[in-house]
């Protein structure tokens, strides 16, 4: 890893808290998720890709799955939020966004790892988290530790590759 890129996205996030989401941050998280896969995400998929992902981030059903136990996690800078990671079925990453004026700055780094250790101490057997990753997405999650596990897929509208990432065995154990 380079030790020098890692010091520097530490550097820049000084200013952002991770925290737990609550009820209060939902209707800003999903206008941030919203925002951000409208302009990076939305353009490689069909209008049924769209409204499959609009149907999933919206108020009530992000509540809803709040409610559920969802691990669902926000980066914050001051009263705004910046970033946000959801993960269901005990390990897989559903939802996964950083504002594009953050990205590049170690945020989804530090999401990602705040969720992985929430993830195993709630659920000690997990042995690996996974992701449909968004083809534009693949090399980030490559730098975060993910290997593609099958080829590109197609389901709904929506275009991904499925990927995997070992949690270290000793992670909350
Ligand atoms: C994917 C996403 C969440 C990454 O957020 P981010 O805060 O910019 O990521 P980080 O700064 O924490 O970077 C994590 C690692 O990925 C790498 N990375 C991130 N974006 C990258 C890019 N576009 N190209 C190459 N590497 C990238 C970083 O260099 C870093 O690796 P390093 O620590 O070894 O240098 C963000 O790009 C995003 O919101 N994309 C649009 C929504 C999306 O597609 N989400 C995934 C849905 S499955």
């Amino acid at each position: 890893m380079n030790r020098g890129s890692e010091n520097l996205n530490t550097h820049h996030l000084d200013t952002i808290d991770i925290e737990e989401m609550t009820e209060k941050h939902v209707a800003r998280a999903v206008k941030l998720v919203l925002s951000v896969f409208d302009s990076l995400v939305a353009p490689d998929c069909s209008a049924e890709g769209i409204d499959e992902f609009r149907s999933f981030v919206n108020v009530p059903s992000m509540k809803a799955r709040l409610r559920d136990g969802n691990i669902m996690l926000v980066a914050r800078e001051g009263r705004k939020l910046v970033g946000v990671i959801e993960i269901r079925s005990k390990n897989h990453i559903s939802l996964f966004f950083v504002a594009p004026s953050h990205q590049r700055r170690g945020i989804a780094r530090a999401l990602f790892q705040r969720a992985v250790a929430l993830s195993r101490s709630r659920h000690k057997h997990i042995t690996q988290i996974t992701v449909n990753a968004a083809l534009k997405a693949v090399v980030a999650y490559k730098a975060l530790g993910f290997t593609p596990i099958s080829g590109i897929m197609n389901q709904n509208g929506i275009t991904y590759r499925p990927m995997a990432h070992t949690i270290p065995p000793h992670l909350g154990r």
